[in-house]
This record gives C-alpha cells, structure tokens and sequence, in this order.
C-alpha cells in the first residue's frame, strides 16, 4: 500500500490540528503509512538541514495529544517557490522518491492552487479549507473561522462592557484579508452599532453620521466593527490634512488604521474620546471551537477515504450542515455571495 502525505499551508487555523488527527486515525483504520511534511509545501522543497526537520512519520499516539491544541504542529507557511513550475515539479519528484502516492493538504486558496498544480503532475491531492477568512465561496464553514468569530465575539462583549462604563465608543478592528465575514458574523453576534468590510465601499463621513445618530439617540457606547481588509473599500479621505488640522500629528502618506480612524471619529463626531482595539493573532491561535473540531473529523477522514478509493483533485466543503467533495477547479471558481441583508440590518438598526 502507498503511503499517505498531510501536510498544512498558508496561516495557521485553529482545527488543523484536529484534521491531521483525523488524517492519522484514518489512515491507520486502512493500514495506510501517513507521512507529516512540515511548513506546508516548503518541506517537499527539502529545504532544511535534516529530512526530520522536512517530514517525520506521524504517528498516532502523537497526533492525539495534539489534537485539541490551536496552531498546527506541523508548522505552517505560505510558499513562493510554489508558484514556479522547476519547483512544483522539485516537490512531485520528492513525494515520489518518499513513496508518497497521495497527500492531504489543509489550507486556503493558494494552497488548493498548489494541490491543482500536483495532481497535474500525477500526485492525487485532496484539499481540506483551513483558513479563519471563510474567504472560500464554495463552502459554508472552513475550518477555524468559527473560533475566529467566537475571539471576537469574546473580546467585543468585553469592550463594550468598558465602553458602556465609560461612555466612550470603540473601534475594533478584526482579521479577514479581504472578506469582511468574521467582521459582520462578529458584529451581528455583539449586536454592533456600525459594520465597515471590504465588500462595500464606505466612506469617512457616512460612517461619522452614522455615529452621530448613535450617539444623539443616548448610544454613547456604539461599536464599530471594521474587518482589517476594510480600507481598501474606503472612499479617498485627507487624512493628513484632517488631523494636522484638528491637533493631531499625522505623518504624510501614513495608510489609515483602527486608531487613526478612532482618532478621526472622535474629531468629526466631537467626542472627547473614541478608543480602539485590534483583535489580531489571538483569532488565529485560540483553542478550536467544537464546530471546527468536529467539521476537521469529518473532513480528514473523508480525505482518507477519498484517496483510498483512487478519487483525487477534490476539495472538502460543508453545504446545509453537511460535508462534501467538489472538484478543485470548480470550487476556486466559484462566486462569492456576500450577505448584504445581514449587513444592512446591522448598519440600518
Ligand atoms: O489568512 C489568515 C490571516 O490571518 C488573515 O486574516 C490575515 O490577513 C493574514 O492571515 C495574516 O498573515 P500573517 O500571518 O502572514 O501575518
């Protein structure tokens, strides 16, 4: 029987974990050899010093003490060299030499793009969406968004909890890249004032009227939730000359962030203070929620399964609940939805 290859890409994501666990219960169910290769596709570039340090058979007693811990222990990374045919060609040779006959990659976009380019060259991949952006249109849940959401969740309710005692609104600033759906998932959960993602465009001034209202119905503590991939949607704003105007330092050609928007808030709405927090890596490194953990089960035993049965060049999505296979060409293709509704009743309430 060939051996199985697993490995993780791109940032990390809480349930990877648990997924190479599932990867190693099923594979040793099918007396399947599972090789783990570590910092996503740069271990199958062979780049380290020793082989251990590039791959190490996992083995099941291993990966079960892993299994609930946020990060991955196969470590992760995102791989220029992937994107050069001498290189993928590098990784498919290496993963045939190892007796290699079929591997598991869990990650995002780019990573499936990578999984494509190998099974191409006869290395049949199967792909499992890890990433905390749920930037995959083709599945309802990739793994590690919901504890990114729970972070927030968590780490809103407290601010709002200070913000109420001090009478003082807050901008909170959440990961995302470009998709705006742990900010508006986030902000609909906290029941957030104002929601800015990347999907919409906005601008400076309709976000301060809409303060303003808050803050003229009594709401001195509204939140404002901005996903961090937000100011690319944002209409253009003199921020330099906004704040060297108003008394506040400001640098020519520094980008906006959370506390430079606080900043501008708090002059345009005349507040005496608008605070701001940015939510960052604890998203990424927070124990996996029991929806991830179970979706990561799921996911890596069918990957397994799907390998066993001679069936490649698919990826693993939840659709209604349930979990299922497409192949990668069609699931990169697919469009996005961006849930409008939820956004407007967020921003209109
Ligand atoms: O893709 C996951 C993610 O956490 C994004 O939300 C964020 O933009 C990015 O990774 C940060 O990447 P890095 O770990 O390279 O700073």
């Amino acid at each position: 029987m060939f051996k199985i290859g697993v490995l993780t890409s791109g940032g990390d994501a809480p349930g990877m974990n648990a997924a190479v666990m599932s990867v190693a219960k099923s594979a040793a169910l099918y007396g399947i050899p599972l090789v783990g290769i570590k910092r996503g596709y740069n271990g199958l570039l062979r780049k380290s010093a020793s082989l251990y340090d590039d791959m190490e058979e996992l083995r099941l007693d291993t990966v079960l003490d892993i299994a609930d811990l946020p990060g991955t222990y196969l470590r992760t990374a995102r791989c220029k060299e992937f994107m050069e045919p001498k290189w993928r060609e590098f990784a498919a040779n290496t993963l045939r030499e190892m007796g290699i006959g079929g591997l598991v990659v869990i990650g995002g976009d780019g990573s499936f793009h990578g999984a494509e380019f190998l099974c191409q060259l006869g290395i049949p991949c199967i792909g499992i969406p890890g990433t905390i952006d749920n930037d995959l249109p083709y599945t309802e849940l990739t793994l590690g968004y919901d504890t990114a959401v729970n972070v927030c969740v968590d780490a809103i309710r407290a601010i709002r909890a200070t913000s109420r005692s001090h009478d003082r609104p807050h901008v909170v600033e959440v990961m995302g890249r470009h998709c705006g759906d742990i900010a508006l998932t986030a902000a609909v959960s906290t029941g957030a004032e104002i929601v800015i993602v990347p999907e919409v465009r906005w601008s400076v001034e309709d976000v301060a009227q809409r303060l303003n209202r808050q803050l003229n119905k009594g709401n001195t503590r509204a939140t404002i939730v901005v996903a961090e991939g937000c100011w690319e949607a944002m209409e253009p704003f003199d921020m330099y000359n906004f704040l060297n105007s108003h008394g506040k330092k400001c640098f020519e050609g520094e980008p906006i962030s959370a506390n430079r928007f606080a900043s501008i808030l708090k002059r345009m709405c005349g507040m005496v203070e608008v605070r701001s927090t940015v939510v960052g890596y604890t998203q990424r490194g927070e124990t996996p929620s029991a929806r991830d953990s179970a979706f990561a089960f799921e996911a890596g035993h069918l990957a397994v399964r799907l390998l066993r049965d001679g069936i490649s060049n698919q990826v693993i999505g939840m659709h209604n609940g349930k979990v299922f296979y497409q192949s990668i060409g069609e699931a990169l293709q697919t469009k996005r939805e961006f849930r409008r509704g939820l956004y407007d009743l967020v921003n209109n309430m």
